[in-house]
């Protein structure tokens, strides 16, 4: 039915010191030795890329960072830019994520600006954007996600466009325990993909791949998975242990 191929992605946010990244790591590869159906990632804090790529090398596991800064290089202190990312191994990277946005101002502007930079460096930009409860609630939900994917991916050529990943994330669902319906998250999926189609066309967005976001876990990831536009999952509190992710994997 779809082209799309599934994607699974843990982010662990600012989880875990070392031994424990490297020991989650380990124990994930050895439970995801048969083929996945999706593609899987973990995106860990920068500080454990490195050495946690060379325990992914070679596995059916990614490597994604949480962030990154839209310039390669320069007096940016305390940034990470693109070439360095991908010089580590990494092959994905979350951009505007909720917390970026809430917490430390990010904007659709930077936002734009990141995916760009990481697109020109090859890296598969990770595109979130939701709404908050308070948006939902004053039924702003639709003008506050077709405002925050125009202006992410605005300008852009249909080719360079044409591996990003959309992750939808409804703030208040992130962390809460608190699920979208399959049925209200399905909605706003199809939503997501006819805004792509006006402004791209038809090719990208049946190729678009667009995840859901907020309180996934083994117990709902099948009934998202078999919604006709829900492609994978971006996976926060049920990424950190390994056999709890893996069950997700193999949904
Ligand atoms: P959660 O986080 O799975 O812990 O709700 C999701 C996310 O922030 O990507």
């Amino acid at each position: 039915m779809t082209e799309r191929k599934p994607m699974i992605a843990g982010n662990w946010k600012m989880f875990k010191t070392l031994p424990q990244a490297l020991g989650t790591a380990r124990e994930l590869v050895d439970l995801l030795k048969k083929p996945p159906v999706a593609d899987v990632m973990i995106a860990p804090a920068h500080v454990f890329l490195q050495p946690l790529f060379t325990v992914f090398e070679s596995t059916y596991v990614a490597l994604g960072a949480q962030n990154v800064f839209w310039e390669n290089e320069g007096a940016f202190t305390g940034e990470i830019s693109p070439p360095m990312l991908t010089s580590v191994g990494c092959k994905y990277v979350i951009i505007g994520h909720s917390e970026r946005r809430q917490f430390l101002s990010e904007t659709n502007e930077n936002i734009r600006k990141k995916i760009k930079a990481a697109i020109d460096s090859r890296l598969i930009p990770i595109f979130c954007v939701g709404e908050t409860e308070a948006e939902r609630d004053a039924e702003k939900t639709f003008s506050v996600l077709d405002k925050q994917v125009r202006k992410g991916i605005e300008k852009f050529s249909r080719d360079e466009l044409k591996d990003l990943v959309i992750a939808y994330e409804p703030v208040w669902a992130i962390g809460t325990g608190k699920t979208a319906t399959k049925k209200q998250a399905q909605e706003i999926h199809a939503f997501i993909r006819s805004l792509i189609e006006k402004i791209y066309g038809n090719d990208l967005a049946k190729k678009m791949r667009i995840l859901y976001g907020g309180s996934v876990k083994p117990t709902n990831i099948a009934d998202l998975m078999g919604m006709d536009d829900i492609d994978g999952a971006l996976i926060g509190g049920a990424s950190l242990e390994a056999d709890t992710f893996s069950k997700i994997v193999y949904y």
